[in-house]
């Protein structure tokens, strides 16, 4: 069976409550393609408002984070239970920034996911080398430890729900894209791994996105390959531009 595309936008810190709105509504004619999962991982502020404007649309909604404990003395976090009962969806889990600036490491991380499956979301697990890792040459190395670390224990039937995105932490924000030869590469890569873990059905059902300065000028090509089922946007997820990446195959 078809993999279907989904193409997920990451608002990353940006859009207060009232320009989240305002932005959903501008978007809202042009993301619409019933042939791709459409979503909008958006502020803990902003998913609440964003649940209520995305009603009725083909926008499911995520989260950018969460944390893995049900309920508690975490001050400043947001756990699953609450998620799942504003409406969310998917949950980005290990995103570079928050890996790099905030210091999660791969045994938080795993505790995330498996969070995350246990409440009934999907997450949306990020990986992907530095510059001086490709340089180095040990990508796939590098990849291949943060996923076995990420999915320990995460049984075969929940990998089949999974969503990774392969983000090159150089091409993010900088307007560097990996080629599509480079990424498509890389998420093959990330196939056979799964493979490998798990079983060849596994690695056939998980969906494995590109990120990194996608936009309308290159999602078409990096989606033609055969092992990248969708995209993680930052930048152009802010603007009427991400329904042309929403519509790469119109
Ligand atoms: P970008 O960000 O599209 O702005 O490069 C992608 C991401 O960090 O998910």
């Amino acid at each position: 069976m078809a993999r279907k595309k989904i193409i997920a936008g990451n608002w990353k810190m940006n859009k207060t409550p009232s320009e989240a709105v305002a932005l959903v509504e501008e978007l809202k004619d042009l993301v619409k393609n019933d042939e791709v999962d459409v979503v909008y991982c958006v502020p803990a502020i902003d998913i609440v408002p964003v649940v209520e404007a995305t009603k009725g649309t083909n926008v499911a909604v995520g989260a950018e984070n969460m944390y893995f404990e049900e309920s508690g003395a975490y001050t400043g976090e947001i756990s699953a239970p609450m998620l799942v009962d504003a409406g969310v969806k998917y949950v980005i889990i290990g995103h570079s920034e928050r890996r790099d600036y905030f210091k999660e490491d791969d045994v938080l991380l795993n505790k995330k996911v498996k969070k995350a499956f246990a409440s009934g979301l999907t997450p949306i697990l990020c990986c992907g080398e530095s510059l001086e890792q490709r340089e180095d040459g040990i990508t796939m190395e590098w990849i291949k430890s943060q996923i076995i670390a990420d999915l320990a224990g995460v049984s075969a039937d929940d990998v089949k729900k999974l969503v990774i995105a392969y983000e090159p932490i150089w091409a993010i924000g900088t307007g560097k894209t990996a080629t599509s030869d480079q990424a498509q590469e890389v998420c093959k890569g990330i196939r056979d791994l799964i493979a490998d873990m798990y079983d060849a059905a596994t690695a056939e059902a998980v969906r494995i996105q590109y990120g990194g300065s996608m936009n309308a000028g290159n999602a078409a090509e990096l989606l033609a390959k055969p092992d990248i089922d969708g995209g993680l946007i930052g930048g152009a997820s802010l603007k009427a531009d991400f329904g042309k990446v929403v519509n790469y195959n119109k």
